[in-house]
């Protein structure tokens, strides 16, 4: 059983407002994207592992990320797109041949847990494609461009859906390439898959696996980290 995953790395951050990328800020003395990679490591289910970096950056991500924390390690590197969907599409042209599953991860999550890696793997072969996600704790309301609220959808069936996204490469392969055709363009991966009618599941994840998105998730993504270092 043959396992990639894909970690797209290839976006701007703009909503962190800071003049470099997300992926290169230091999170307890690493960048974020540093993190992220010891975790693919350490769950030690993969047989390769592809990064999507931004043109340009291919750079700082060897010098920051590859030969201060990674040498020695086999990875590989494609450049990304405009959107995160074209970023995945280009490292999926990179993927072996005789893999069978395929597992996508956000660069910027760099708190992911090696067990959720391995436990995401584990489920998706059962049912073919699987997303970590947490039912949400606040109430989501449905707002129109006048700022008026137009629903509530019920609390209990809403989930908050983070990476890893894991999928039978087979299925993933074509939903990728129909949407392409279809110009069909969507936020994360599953919804590809669930436009093209394939059985998508929801596997429980971890409030701490946050996005790096906006400031205060610096201040979180360490203080998280450094709990760990004391107490696990
Ligand atoms: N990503 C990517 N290629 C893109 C856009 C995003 O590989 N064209 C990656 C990001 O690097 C990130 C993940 O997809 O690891 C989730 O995207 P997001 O959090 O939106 O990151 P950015 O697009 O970089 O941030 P922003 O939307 O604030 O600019
Ligand atoms: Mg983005």
């Amino acid at each position: 059983m043959k396992a990639v995953a894909i970690i797209p790395a290839a976006g701007q951050g703009r909503r962190m407002g800071k003049d470099i990328n997300k992926q290169y800020l230091q999170v307890l003395g690493k960048p974020v994207l540093s993190h992220t990679l010891a975790a693919v490591f350490a769950a030690d289910c993969f047989t390769q592992v592809i990064v999507v970096v931004t043109p340009g950056e291919e750079e700082i991500f060897r010098r920051d990320v590859l030969l201060s924390c990674f040498s020695g390690k086999d990875i590989s590197v494609v450049t990304g797109g405009k959107e995160r969907q074209d970023s995945v599409f280009n490292a999926l042209q990179s993927v072996e041949e005789d893999t069978d599953y395929i597992s996508i991860h956000d660069g910027a999550r760099p708190l992911i847990r090696p067990e959720l890696f391995r436990r995401s793997l584990e489920a998706a072969k059962n049912c073919g494609a699987v997303i970590a996600a947490v039912p949400v704790k606040d109430t989501i309301k449905m707002v129109d461009s006048e700022k008026k609220v137009a629903g509530t959808p019920e609390r209990q069936k809403l989930w908050s859906v983070q990476t890893p996204q894991v999928f039978r490469r087979d299925w993933l392969l074509d939903a990728y390439q129909r949407a392409r055709r279809d110009g069909y363009s969507a936020t994360d991966d599953a919804a590809l898959l669930e436009h093209y009618g394939y059985p998508v599941h929801v596997l429980e994840g971890d409030y701490e696996n946050i996005k790096v998105t906006t400031p205060e998730d610096l201040i979180l993504a360490e203080a998280l980290l450094g709990r760990r270092e004391v107490c696990e």
